[in-house]
């Protein structure tokens, strides 16, 4: 059976206390849509829809790049069931099946979106459920064996019905034409004035269709609210990605100062120091070792490389195996080969370093002028010396060194010694003299005082 989505992003938000549309905080790097986006990939679906309102304009924006997004505007937000009405044009002529989910619910496994897929074998809907440790407002499954009876809200829940505490989602899954049949004939008699997806529930029941439902653990229902709620969904993706990367066999020695991004790679063996950041985008290969306090996003490190400690990786830092990238050392745009070391204070950016080059202390590439960014490229077996001035466009070449302090303008070829510094001048004495002259000075001034 083929499978379509429709995202419910319409809502304000208005205990976020922001101008960004809910659904377009971040967790991990990534915004809440992303993460729902992502997970929705196990059912490998043909459609999605995004139903928008509040913000439709930067929630669209933020989706432009991904493939097979189609948007329908909820104009006023009249309840979930007239939420999931306003994609029916959108999924016209669509007769697989159809999954609702939520923007703002991020961390809905693959593994249970899979188990409802399999539940559709037997039932003609099929809604989410979990065992709420505290089910407070959730509205309730009405259960009878396997079989889902209706789902009654918290505000129209009598004091047996208030006492259920397996809890609905909001997520349900449904033969696509059924599921606008049902909602159809929803209405907003309730104590909320509003339509309720759930409703349709009992339509079903009605109909003599069967509804099934399904168990999740309450993690992967978490929703985001409030910002106490966005800091609890990244405490919780936290903890779980950094778990999942120690069963994977990487070393981490304190990780809970480790934060990681919805798309961190890191392989085995690998060693992770305290404090350290990943931004959206890094990817650390087998053996690599990662230094207290060092940030790294869009960047590859590959086997055996050591960072930092207090290094910054940024986008498009691209480290060969074997590579060393010490304290202060920032990398950004640039490919260093096999073995390249840059230990202490340098900044390489828009850069090729050729193989075993090593880059003293405080090596700037002057890459930019203003208004454009140029590039450095320096051949294998390079010596830079400390405090070097690369000002870009500049190339050179293998087996060069450059003498400390110099500032590079021009090209330097193979195996060339290139200084572009001020020749070095020595007075015998002048310094003993330089010395008497200041204290003869000073003592001058403090009788005149
Ligand atoms: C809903 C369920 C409740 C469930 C709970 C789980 C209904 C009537 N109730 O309650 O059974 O236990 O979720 O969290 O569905 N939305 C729209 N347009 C609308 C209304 C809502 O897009 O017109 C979106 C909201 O932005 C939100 C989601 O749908 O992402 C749920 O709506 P919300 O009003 O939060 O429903 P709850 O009262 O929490
Ligand atoms: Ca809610």
């Amino acid at each position: 059976m083929s499978e379509a989505l429709i995202i419910l992003a319409a809502g304000r938000g208005s205990r976020m206390q922001s101008d960004l549309p809910k659904v377009l905080h971040k967790v991990a790097g990534a915004p809440l849509i992303t993460h729902c986006l992502l997970a929705a990939r196990a059912l490998d679906p043909e459609r999605t829809v995004v139903v928008t309102g509040h913000g439709a304009d930067m929630v669209q924006a933020e989706l432009a790049d991904e493939d097979g997004i189609a948007f329908a505007l909820q104009a006023e937000q009249l309840g979930t069931a007239h939420a999931v009405l306003q994609a029916r044009d959108a999924l016209a002529g669509f007769d697989g099946n159809v999954t609702v989910l939520y923007g703002d619910t991020p961390f809905i496994g693959a593994d249970t979106l899979q188990a409802m897929q399999a539940a559709r074998a037997t039932a003609d809907v099929v809604v989410l459920g979990f065992e709420a440790a505290d089910p407070a407002r959730y509205g309730r499954l009405v259960t009878q064996g396997d079989d889902l009876l209706r789902i009654v809200e918290y505000k129209d829940a009598n004091e047996d019905e208030r006492a259920i505490t397996l809890c609905n989602s909001g997520v349900l899954s449904a033969q696509g034409t059924l599921l606008f049949d049902l909602l159809a004939n929803v209405g907003c008699d309730n104590a909320a004035g509003e339509y309720y997806l759930p409703d349709i529930i009992a339509i079903a029941r009605a109909r003599g269709l069967r509804v099934g439902f399904v168990r999740c653990a309450e993690a992967e229902t978490l929703g985001v609210n409030s910002r106490a709620d966005l800091a609890a969904a990244e405490a919780a993706f936290q903890a779980r990605a950094r778990a999942e990367l120690l069963d994977q066999g990487v070393t981490m020695t304190a990780p809970d100062t480790v934060f990681l991004s919805f798309d961190t790679v890191i392989g085995r063996d690998c060693v992770i120091e305290p404090n350290v950041i990943f931004g959206p985008g890094a990817t650390v290969e087998s053996g690599a070792h990662i230094r207290a306090f060092s940030h790294i996003e869009g960047a590859h490190v590959s086997d055996g490389a050591v960072v930092g400690p207090y290094a910054r990786l940024r986008p498009g830092a691209e480290l060969a195996a074997g590579v060393h990238i010490g304290n202060f050392v920032e990398v950004k745009n640039a490919i260093l080969d096999e073995g390249v070391k840059a230990n202490h204070l340098a900044y390489i950016g828009d850069a090729q370093i050729g193989a075993r080059s090593n880059i003293g202390a405080g090596t700037i590439t002057c890459n930019y002028d203003g208004f454009l960014k140029h590039k450095t490229t320096i051949g294998a077996d390079a010596f830079i010396g400390s405090n070097t001035m690369l000002v870009a466009p500049v190339t050179l070449g293998a087996g060069v060194t450059t003498g400390s302090g110099s500032v590079i303008t021009q090209d330097v070829p193979d195996d060339a010694l290139a200084l572009g510094r001020a020749r070095q001048e020595n007075k015998p004495g002048l310094a003993r003299k330089l010395r008497d002259m200041l204290r003869a000075k000073k003592e001058q001034m403090k009788k005149g005082a």
